[in-house]
C-alpha cells in the first residue's frame, strides 16, 4: 500500500475534484467515503438532515469495504464544511479505522466559512490514536501548496 491515503467525502463534487487533483500530485491512494443512505441532493433538505445528525451525534452507516490502513503513514481527509462542522459520515469512517500512529491532514471546502468548525469534531474522534493537523482551507490553497503541507509533515 502507498504511504499516503487520501479519503474524501463529497456530495456535490467540489471536494471530489480537489481530492482527485491532490491525490495525483501526492501519488496517494484515493478512497471515497460513501454513506449507505445518500444525502438529499436538494441543499435545504440536506442541511436539515445534517443538523439532525449533528444533534443526535449520529454515526451513519457506510457503503462498501473500508480501505486498508496497515502501514499507513499519512491520511489526508477531504471534506466539505457542513453547518460549521464535519459531515457525520466522516466521523463514522474515522471511528471504524485503527489510526494508531497515523498523521491526519484534513482539508475543507466551503462556501466561505472555511475549516474552523471541523477541528474539534475530528480531534474528538481521533484523539487516542492519530496525530491531527489543523484543517487547511482547501478553497484558498493551491493543490501544490496542499501537497507541500502534507509532504512537509510538521505538526502545526
Ligand atoms: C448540509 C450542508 C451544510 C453546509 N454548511 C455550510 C456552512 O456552514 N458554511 C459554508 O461556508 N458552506 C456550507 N455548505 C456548503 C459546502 O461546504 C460547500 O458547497 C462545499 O464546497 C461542498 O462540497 P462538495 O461539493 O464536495 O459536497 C454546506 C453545504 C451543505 C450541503
Amino acid at each position: 500500500m502507498k504511504e499516503i491515503l487520501l479519503a474524501y467525502f463529497s456530495r456535490s463534487g467540489v471536494t471530489k475534484k480537489l481530492s482527485e487533483d491532490l491525490a495525483k500530485v501526492l501519488d496517494a491512494e484515493i478512497y471515497q467515503v460513501r454513506p449507505l443512505k445518500a444525502y438529499p441532493l436538494e441543499e435545504d433538505e440536506c442541511i436539515q438532515v445534517a443538523e439532525r445528525e449533528k444533534a443526535e451525534e449520529a454515526r451513519p452507516g457506510l457503503a462498501g469495504p473500508l480501505p486498508e490502513v496497515r502501514g499507513l503513514k499519512k491520511l489526508v481527509l477531504g471534506l466539505p464544511n457542513w453547518n460549521d462542522t464535519c459531515p457525520r459520515c466522516l466521523l463514522s469512517f474515522l471511528e471504524a479505522l485503527d489510526l494508531s500512529g497515523v498523521e491526519v491532514y484534513p482539508f475543507v471546502t466551503s462556501e466561505g466559512s472555511g475549516p474552523d468548525g471541523v477541528n474539534e469534531d475530528l480531534q474528538e474522534q481521533v484523539k487516542r490514536t492519530a496525530k491531527l493537523h489543523k484543517a487547511a482551507n482547501g478553497d484558498q490553497m493551491s493543490v501544490e501548496d496542499l501537497a507541500a503541507w502534507v509532504r512537509g509533515g510538521k505538526l502545526d
